[in-house]
């Protein structure tokens, strides 16, 4: 979604606000703009399309001041034009505003404004509150905030200036991100950590319905009445080097390497061999508390939701909990059946979709345990759930998820140990299964290893603009993932689907131009996929098999094939996935197109 951010210090802000805002420019990237304040007023300067843009228009002549708002847009209200970017400024022109979210009932309230003399240069949501913050304007800043944003249904994260009190910044959040950065001397607010980090590792992460008043030596935190709040100021501890490319030539190329790394991470320190099971004391629950589970139910949303497919075989399979996985979105409007025997799992990247976010909140009033399997330290999913586990994959920037996914899955069997070992996983089960997930990141590398054979088969399978994803059991969600992957940065349409599922229609599609990947690890149906391929072939389609090493069965039958080094059934999800990562990444380098930013998309979903 949009990245926000602000500055108020000793230093020029245009300068370190477009620095900012090229960090969060994964966030949003449809148009950029920054406003800061000088001694003759506003100056604000917006530009559609890419952040190069505006830096392109704001070269040669930077506007001055200490204080400043820096925004890129991810469209939600109008089309990412120019007049549409953000910020936007009040009637009268003292004040500029950016936001991230949606604000519900700003078509009456620009109504009512329009009503009142006011007149717009935009569509958006945002300048009806721009000018909404103005109309309330009588000499405090705070104020005419906190008066206009109890006006405002929806959500938001913004931030706001004006040139009557060039030494205040003000900024607030409802359902969107939004953290404060304490430096010496200046401060910062931004919708994620990554630009405050060459500044300040000192952080207040604001909740919603909270607003923060910031000058250059101090900082209050306060609701939208008149309640003061104390926050504690946390301290980050990863850098920056973490978030930059490295050598590599895109993030998401970085971040498929990174696997083995970061499912490492994942798993470390919570795998206790001896007792076959897993120590995950975030979960904050009890044994008793895990024995009186009744029910799973597992919410997110794309590729998180997909890892929760297989959280799903893993559970019922090992723990005997039955599991149900929901989309966030539709879970959120339903009336679902839940009461405090319901254990309902949030998976998230982010931390902040804001469907997910929603889910889980709709679960808790219903009186569920949540728990949240979360990467994003710090973000509003690990706040708000009664427990959980960090995923440590390390910051992904990236938009197509791939480290997460593969962390979440880990995240999900050490769920799976904690509740199976308590139910129905012997010892000596636990810790086959252990033994088996230590050896999946050295497993990684190895596939890692032999990237240049998938550059071929990039090369060779996927020449037209379809694709088929098949797969079985445990491997139909990575099938999904697999077939998710390549449209979003390749824009080749793919289907996933349960390879037995195929003849039931799909199979009209298939003809000598449509690529079919197969994924068929030797498992428990690995006779049924052998025949899901015979089917395709006596079609004339054309097959690349992700298969295990040695199966002369498959590699005698498909047109191509990918071997996997050999794991637990219920693990090769982890395994499986890297091949499919690495070969939409490769036909989208192919196709020219702009991986770590593909186009309508977003890193963080916080609208609905
Ligand atoms: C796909 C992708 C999205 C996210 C989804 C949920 O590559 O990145 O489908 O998985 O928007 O995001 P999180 O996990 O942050 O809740």
């Amino acid at each position: 979604m949009c990245g926000i951010v602000g500055y108020i210090g000793p230093k020029q802000a245009t300068t370190l606000l477009l620095e900012a805002l090229r960090r969060m420019e994964y966030r949003g990237y449809d148009s950029a703009g920054i406003a800061v304040i000088n001694g003759t007023g506003l100056k604000v300067r917006k530009a559609a399309g890419k952040l190069s843009n505006l830096e392109k228009q704001v070269a040669g002549d930077l506007p001055r001041g200490t204080v400043g708002i820096g925004h890129t847009r991810w469209a939600t209200h109008g089309a990412p034009t120019t007049p549409n970017a953000h910020p936007h400024t009040d009637q009268s022109g003292r004040i500029a505003l950016i936001h991230n979210g949606i604000i519900e009932n700003s078509g009456s309230i620009r109504k009512a404004l329009l009503k009142r003399g006011h007149t717009f240069t935009s569509e958006t949501d945002t300048e009806v509150l721009a000018h909404l913050v103005g109309e309330l304007y009588q000499g405090s800043l705070e104020e005419a905030v906190a008066a206009a944003l109890r006006e405002v249904d929806g959500a938001y994260g913004i931030a706001v200036i004006c040139t009557e009190e060039p030494d205040v910044l003000v900024a607030a959040r409802n359902g969107s991100p939004l953290i404060v950065g304490i430096g010496e001397s200046e401060r910062f607010v931004a919708s994620d950590a990554s630009p405050l980090l060459e500044h300040t590792r000192s952080v207040i992460y604001l909740d919603d319905g909270e607003m923060v008043i910031l000058t250059r030596d101090g900082y209050r935190v306060r609701d939208l009445e008149v309640k003061h709040i104390d926050k504690p100021v946390n301290q980050i501890d990863w850098d920056l080097a973490t978030i930059e490319r490295g050598g590599y030539e895109h993030f998401m190329l970085k971040e498929i390497c990174e696997q083995p790394e970061s499912l490492a991470n994942t798993l470390r320190g919570h795998l206790l061999e001896d007792e076959g099971t897993a120590r995950v004391a975030g979960l904050n629950l009890t044994d008793d508390e895990l024995m009186s589970v009744e029910r799973i139910i597992i919410t997110a949303c794309g590729t998180s939701w997909h890892s929760g497919l297989i959280g799903e075989y893993m559970l019922e399979e090992l723990a005997r909990v039955p599991v149900e996985v929901e989309y966030a979105s539709e879970f959120r409007y339903r009336n679902p059946v839940v009461n405090d025997r319901t254990l309902v799992v949030g998976i998230s990247q982010s931390g902040e979709t804001a469907d997910t976010l929603a889910a889980l909140r709709e679960a808790r009033r219903r009186g569920a345990r949540t728990i949240g399997l979360v990467n994003v330290v710090g973000s509003t999913i690990a706040r708000e759930v009664d427990g959980g586990t960090y995923l440590h994959a390390g910051p992904e920037v990236g938009v197509a998820s791939t480290k997460a996914f593969t962390s979440q899955v880990a995240a999900l069997a050490l769920l799976t140990l904690r509740i199976g070992r308590l139910r129905n996983l012997s010892i000596l089960q636990g810790r086959q299964f252990i033994q088996a997930l230590t050896s999946l990141p050295a497993q990684i590398e190895q596939i890692l290893s032999r990237t240049d054979e998938l550059k071929v088969l990039a090369e060779r399978f996927f020449t037209g603009n379809n694709a088929l994803y098949l797969g079985r059991g445990v491997n139909f969600p990575v099938a999904l993932e697999g077939a998710l992957k390549l449209k979003e940065i390749s824009y080749i349409h793919a289907e996933g689907y349960p390879a037995a599922e195929m003849k039931h229609g799909p199979i009209a599609l298939i003809d000598e131009n449509m690529p079919v990947v197969f994924i068929a690890p030797r498992d428990a149906v690995h006779s049924k996929i052998v025949s899901n391929i015979e089917e395709v072939k006596a079609r004339g389609g054309k097959v690349l098999a992700i298969c295990s090493e040695h199966d002369t069965e498959i590699e005698r039958l498909a047109d191509a094939t990918f071997t996997i080094p050999q794991t637990l059934d219920l693990l090769t999800p982890m395994l499986t996935v890297v091949p499919l990562q690495l070969l939409s990444y490769y036909v989208a380098v192919r196709r020219g197109c702009n991986v770590d930013q593909p186009r309508n998309l977003a890193k963080s979903v916080t609208v609905e």
